[in-house]
């Protein structure tokens, strides 16, 4: 297990081929240069999404970090040079380089890191009235993961999402989306806001783009990406050919005819029998949450304990925020799988139960 980075599971042949193909010819060009590979997944994330660009980078936050950069830079670039503050939400995550961790503004995350205001704010998660009071001629966009991952797998309200959408138009301002850990695929639709009817300006992508390989992505629409020119941004590794390869394989497994199809299905199946299994033990799960293949998993015992009795059975999850765990499996998992882990996570719930 990755926390949603494996979406294919380990070593999938056609990863496997796409990486060590590349190898053998070409590991590294500098991005001053366009590389076909590139061009490639440029065009294919871009036709399935809201995006006109794309800026490859290594790793979730950067990908973060270059959406923050161009929400500022749009305003400066239309002579807007007030317009530096961008509001996050509640239980948040947003990677833990400074800026990402300032946009959060978990106080775990933060203590001795900032140097004072750091120009984010935040708002409470499904609140439109506080978003929109939070806005002032000061504000540059919004960032808001559409199904938060690390606070306790919680998908964004549709009507809620509208208005938040509603409201930066209202005001010029930009909206930016985490997908970091709800994209490719994960969701059961390329992206997750793609489930949730509501588009973004911006979005950030990483972890399972890569399957396993450092690789991340800004997207923009061209009205936005057009303010960044030769100069405002670079990285040396982003957009390399090994990187490229691999995505573009990730990419063409997830994107085939009937692949989300039967993502939407596992994960219903999945999130169905959990259910199932918290009607039956309302003493033992508090409830399910998530969409596709991102589940939540909240038990009333500690979380941390639910993770060891998992783990010591052969089932790998991660702690979320809220004593919930997240089920994060590969999205090419079958039905046998799923029914192994339901198999285990009930015996783990019982022990606890035995237990307490
Ligand atoms: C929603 C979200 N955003 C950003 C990040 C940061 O990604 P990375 O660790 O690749 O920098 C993560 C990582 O867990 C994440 O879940």
């Amino acid at each position: 297990m990755g926390i949603a980075v494996n979406s294919l599971g380990h070593c999938h042949p056609r990863l496997v081929e796409a990486l060590t193909e590349q190898a053998g010819s070409l590991w590294h060009t500098s991005n001053l240069f366009r590389i076909p590979a590139g061009e490639e997944l440029a065009e294919k994330l871009t036709g399935l999404c809201f995006a006109d660009r794309a800026f490859f980078c290594n790793s979730g936050a950067e990908a973060m970090e270059c959406g923050f950069k161009m929400m500022r830079r749009y305003h400066h670039a239309r002579g807007d040079t007030r317009r530096k503050r961008i509001i996050a939400f509640s239980d948040s995550f947003h990677g833990r380089t400074l800026a990402t961790i300032a946009a959060a503004g978990n106080p775990a995350h933060c203590e001795g890191f900032l140097a004072g205001d750091s120009g984010f704010d935040q708002t409470p998660f499904g609140d439109a009235g506080a978003l929109a009071q939070a806005i002032d001629g000061a504000t540059a966009g919004v960032v808001l993961e559409p199904v938060q991952g690390e606070g306790g797998i919680r998908p964004a309200d549709p009507a809620w999402l509208g208005e938040v959408r509603a409201i930066c138009d209202e005001h010029g301002i930009l909206l930016l989306f985490d997908e970091v850990q709800c994209g490719v695929g994960r969701c059961g639709g390329f992206y997750a806001h793609q489930q949730l009817g509501v588009e973004p300006d911006l979005l950030a992508s990483a972890k399972g783009l890569g399957g396993g390989f450092p690789v991340a992505a800004c997207l923009a629409r061209e009205e936005v990406a057009s303010c960044m020119v030769a100069g405002s941004h670079g990285s040396t590794f982003g957009g390399n050919p090994l990187a490229m390869s691999v995505a573009n394989a990730v990419v063409d497994e997830i994107a085939q005819p009937g692949f989300l199809d039967r993502v939407r299905e596992q994960g219903e199946y999945f999130r169905g029998a959990l259910e199932e299994l918290a009607r039956t033990n309302p003493g033992l799960i508090r409830e399910i949450s998530g969409l596709g293949l991102m589940i939540g998993v909240f038990p009333h015992a500690d979380a941390g304990a639910f993770l060891s009795a998992l783990r010591e059975k052969g089932l790998l999850a991660v702690k979320g925020g809220n004593n919930s765990i997240r089920l994060l499996p590969p999205l090419n998992v079958g039905r046998e799988e799923i029914d192994e882990a339901l198999a285990i996570i009930q015996s783990a719930l019982a022990e606890l139960e035995t237990a307490a």
